[in-house]
């Protein structure tokens, strides 16, 4: 899948248009990338966070990239993985499409996603990579503004995993 690239890394460090941070409907900061996104960003981003009055799951909400290297953070809110039958998928797919929806709306380029709800969430890893791969080939049949979609893995790990799913997918 072109424009599409796999990396190992910490999201907070990359230096793109918009970073994509794993939030929960309070917006209000938390553990994992959400944690890291809102340390690295200071304080203003959870000022600016504070007046958005959440986020519903599925949903997104784009802020400023304060002292993060990005200039934009669109915030997402995963779903909670159950038992993959309680519409995990559809959610876990509207978090990338309206991620990419709110991107394109602000003319944004390049853009890194984390690999939503696959830490606290509980989504099962590979599944959820299924289901980001995707919701983001839909979105790039449909556009060619965006130049840039980085998978971010955290740890080697996932990175094997997720190159892997991309091979038998793509
Ligand atoms: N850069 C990139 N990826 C990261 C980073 C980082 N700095 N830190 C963690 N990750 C990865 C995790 O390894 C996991 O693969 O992000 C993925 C998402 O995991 P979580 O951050 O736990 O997010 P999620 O599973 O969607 O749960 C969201 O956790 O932190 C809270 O406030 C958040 O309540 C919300 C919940």
């Amino acid at each position: 899948m072109e424009r599409v690239e796999i990396i190992e890394g910490d999201i907070t460090a990359l230096a793109l248009d918009a970073i994509v941070n794993a939030a929960n409907e309070s917006l209000l900061g938390g553990g994992g990338v959400d944690g890291a996104i809102h340390r690295a960003a200071g304080r203003g981003l959870l000022e600016e966070c504070r007046a958005l009055g959440g986020c519903a799951t599925g949903e997104a909400k784009l802020t400023g990239g304060y002292n993060l290297p990005a200039r934009f953070v669109i915030h997402t809110v995963g779903p909670v993985y159950a038992d993959g039958k309680r519409g995990e998928a559809r959610l876990l797919a509207a978090c990338y499409a309206n991620s990419l929806k709110l991107a394109r709306e602000h003319g944004i380029k390049t853009i890194a996603f984390p690999c939503i709800s696959t830490g606290v969430y509980g989504y099962p890893f590979e599944a959820a990579c299924k289901v980001a791969l995707g919701a983001i080939g839909d979105f790039l049949l449909r556009d060619e503004r965006m130049e840039k979609i980085v998978l971010v893995c955290f740890g080697a790990a996932d990175y094997a995993l997720y190159k892997a799913v991309l091979e038998r997918y793509a």
